[in-house]
């Protein structure tokens, strides 16, 4: 099998200004320039700088993201953005089921699935995130909520959907403590959900499935992540507000992809 590039998402959750959006898209379309042969790379602003950014990356092939979407098309919702909102925009992958829409909003595995039912059917590709709290991990219980989560997340999706997916393992405890999870038991943690969505499809169709390490990921870490076959790029909070740090992950992750090539 062909390996494939490694997929690097930057989530710059709710930071920056407009000017500053702006700029950090102006350097990672910088840094992405050299590279863009051996790696692919997404970026998630805040909402209301989507259309100044998308602006900015042009036809750079930075693909151009955003952090959640509505479960419904349209109506009475306020605050809400749907997913052909974001279309209209030039949005091409939406992130769901971040831990911080579970947790804060407390967002459920049934909403999550309903996002992803309509940011697929709206065209847009879908970044799934599922990870387990460190109390559910201390008791032992990591692999049954990944699973669930990436069970309910799923459900009643068709198997010509399942190449629109990225999924992103994101450890909890690991988000915006600087305490990553070592490569080996995220590894392990992709194995089961590779596993998983062999089982909730087929082969071929999960193959086309990349699926992503979140949580603490910085410069100092990524090369040792991207060692592992398994992990097939990361989604990057804190480290992809600082555009040396983002670049440089981006180099790691096209060298790791020249390695895997041979
Ligand atoms: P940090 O890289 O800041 O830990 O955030 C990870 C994350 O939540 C990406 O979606």
């Amino acid at each position: 099998m062909h390996p494939r590039r490694l997929l690097i998402g930057g989530n710059w959750k709710m930071n920056g200004d407009l000017a500053s959006s702006v700029e950090l898209a102006e350097e990672v379309v910088e840094a992405f320039e050299p590279l863009r042969e051996s790696v692919d790379c997404v970026v998630f602003p805040p909402f209301p700088y989507l259309q100044a950014v998308a602006r900015t990356l042009g036809n750079s092939g930075v693909i151009l993201g955003a952090q959640d979407c509505s479960t419904e098309a349209n109506g009475a919702l306020t605050g809400d953005i749907s997913a052909e909102m974001l279309v209209d925009l030039g949005v091409g992958q939406v992130i769901i089921g971040h831990s911080e829409r579970r947790q804060v909003h407390n967002e459920s595995d049934s909403q999550t699935c309903d996002k992803v039912h309509m940011a697929l059917e709206s065209g847009l590709k879908v970044m799934l995130c599922v990870g387990e709290t460190w109390d559910e991990r201390s008791a032992g219980r990591a692999d049954e909520i990944v699973r669930r989560q990436l069970k309910g997340g799923l459900a009643g999706l068709a198997k010509d959907r399942v190449g629109a997916l990225t999924i992103a393992y994101e450890p909890v405890w690991a988000i915006g403590t600087g305490k990553s999870a070592t490569p080996k038991d995220a590894a392990m943690a992709h194995d089961l959900i590779r596993s998983d969505l062999e089982d909730l499809y087929d082969r071929p169709s999960s193959a086309a499935v990349r699926i992503l390490y979140g949580g603490s990921v910085n410069a100092a870490n990524a090369p040792g992540l991207f060692a592992h076959l398994q992990i097939e790029g990361a989604l990057v909070g804190g480290a992809s507000l600082k555009s040396g740090d983002f670049a440089s992950i981006l180099g790691s992750a096209a060298t790791s992809f020249q390695g895997r090539r041979g």
